[in-house]
């Protein structure tokens, strides 16, 4: 089961389609059990195709190769020998059909059994919020004070298993990592939760697997599995406050950020901006990636971010900002100082 996992991968890195989100190169147990399940259906289905096949082929290539006079007058009197024989095949394919599909049922239960239950009393509990269209994520260990809030970007450790406790606010999403999990739906007014466990460190990306809207297609996230201690000394530094302005044009920039719209939606530790209804920047730096795995986190995409979401992601809620070059500038130092 292994190499054929591999082999797949290996197929769609050949393609251009990164393994990083693929169900087909498992890093953990619940994923590899729907990699083992898909393996089998995927030969089991072939092998069934196949028999279809080769009789079919049998019938044309028979019926080809006679002459008009091999085709006896039919006789129509019924040959009772003959009519239990085909009874049988028939009665014998459909009763093997049945027993074919009745225990790839049973295999696809017991997996689905398997796969949603939380063997660790003491997981890493992650709450995680679909928007339209990014994602909120909250960890919620440590007590009240240890709580941390980020977006987009979840760092989990590995060999530990790790409950998210989903939700959502406005439509219906859906949170698809496919190299740990299945997809599970985040519905308004109804939470719910999955788990999983990383076998190994690393980079993966997950995203909304349920239409919600004009950006669904820009509503992904990134998981970063990586050794508890890592793990630890990142929750750590996330549970700080932002850093505090240093530079003039960082100390300029903190200001044109709290006299502006900014502040309406966004909420950056330590100052005033408190507002919840988009990403918490307290440690907006720290992250790859900007607009939900829309664009990296560099200076110049987050310039074209803050002037412009609308023109990167139409129908983001983010709306337009006009800003003098000077500004923009002081206000990027401060925003790249947000480590
Ligand atoms: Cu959220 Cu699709």
């Amino acid at each position: 089961m292994k190499h054929q996992a591999a082999r797949f991968t290996r197929i769609f890195s050949f393609l251009g389609l990164p393994a990083i989100q693929s169900a087909l190169d498992p890093a953990g147990q619940q994923a590899k059990q729907i990699d083992n399940l898909l393996i089998l259906f995927f030969y089991v289905t072939l092998v069934v195709y196949l028999i279809v096949l080769l009789f079919l082929s049998i019938a044309i290539f028979r019926g080809r190769y006679r002459k008009p006079q091999d085709f006896p007058a039919p006789d129509l009197t019924p040959n009772p020998a003959q009519e239990r024989k085909m009874q049988r095949v028939v009665v014998g394919a459909v009763g093997l059909t049945v027993v074919i599909l009745f225990a790839l049922l049973v295999k696809d239960s017991f997996t689905e059994r398997s796969i949603y239950s939380l063997p660790d009393p003491k997981p890493v509990d992650i709450q995680i919020t679909g928007h339209q269209w990014w994602w909120e994520v909250k960890y919620l260990i440590g007590g009240p004070s240890g709580i941390v809030t980020t977006a987009n970007e979840i760092h989990v450790p590995v060999g530990k298993a790790v409950r998210f406790q989903l939700r959502s606010t406005d439509v219906i999403h859906s949170f698809w990592a496919p190299n740990f999990h299945g997809k599970k739906d985040l519905i308004p007014g109804d939470p719910t939760t999955v788990w999983f466990k990383a076998d190994k460190t690393g980079m993966f990306r997950g995203q909304c697997a349920e239409y919600c809207g004009h950006q669904h297609a820009h509503m992904r996230f990134v998981i970063i599995a990586e050794s508890k201690d890592h793990f630890e000394q990142w929750l750590n530094d996330q549970r700080k406050s932002s850093i505090q302005p240093v530079t003039q044009s960082q100390k300029h920039g903190q200001q044109v950020f709290l006299s502006s719209p900014c502040v309406v939606c966004h909420a950056i530790q330590g100052t005033n901006a408190r507002a919840t209804l988009g990403p918490d920047l307290t440690h907006l730096a720290s992250r790859q990636m900007i607009a939900a795995g829309t664009i990296p986190n560099t200076r110049g995409h987050l310039g074209g971010w803050i002037l412009d979401p609308q023109g990167i992601k139409p129908g983001v809620l983010m709306p337009q900002n006009v800003l003098s070059p000077q500004d923009l500038n002081d206000l990027l130092d401060y925003l790249q100082s947000l480590k």
